[in-house]
């Protein structure tokens, strides 16, 4: 039986039905056609659907759409402004941070919520608390570089 559910997504309120059953995944790429928040693996390992919930960086195949009722969900649609590339976007865009591209959304939200939490980011820090993001293609030096570069771009961007 399908329930319900209100909550934001990207800045705008939406009212849905979904299936108890329905990973919060689903709901935004099958009912919202937010496609660009990918399915990797489905068990929590990869990272590629990693959204924003209230600010935080969740991996949304592993929970329900019922669970974010009431809530603030961002995906990677919703990091533009304007028509302007989010400095993070721009950073993995400058450092060649993606090649097939297919891990970079998942990656590019858990960086902007790791440098919302420490602007200050080293090249440890990106390594160690990106662990739950994989990708196949990069080697991930240019991720890194990207996501040092994009937190000084989200820095410099808070204080202009
Ligand atoms: S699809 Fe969610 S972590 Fe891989
Ligand atoms: S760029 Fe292909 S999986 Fe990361």
């Amino acid at each position: 039986m399908a329930i319900s559910i209100s909550l934001t997504v990207n800045g705008s309120p939406v009212t849905a039905n979904v299936e108890p059953h329905t990973l919060l995944v689903q709901f935004l790429r099958e009912q919202l056609r937010l496609t660009g928040t990918h399915v990797g693996c489905d068990t929590a390992q990869c990272g590629a659907c990693t959204v924003h919930l209230n600010g935080r960086a969740i991996k949304s195949c592993n929970m329900l759409a019922v669970q974010a009722e009431g809530q603030e969900i961002t995906t990677i649609e919703g990091l533009s402004k304007n028509g302007e590339l989010h400095p993070m976007q721009a950073a993995f865009r400058e450092c060649h941070g993606l090649q097939c591209g297919f891990c970079t959304p998942g990656m590019v939200m858990s960086a902007t919520a790791l440098a919302e939490t420490n602007p200050d980011l080293t090249e440890d820090d990106v390594r160690r608390q990106l662990v739950g993001n994989l990708c196949r293609c990069t080697g991930y030096h240019n991720i890194v570089k990207a996501v040092i570069q994009g937190a000084a771009g989200m820095k410099a961007g808070a204080t202009a």
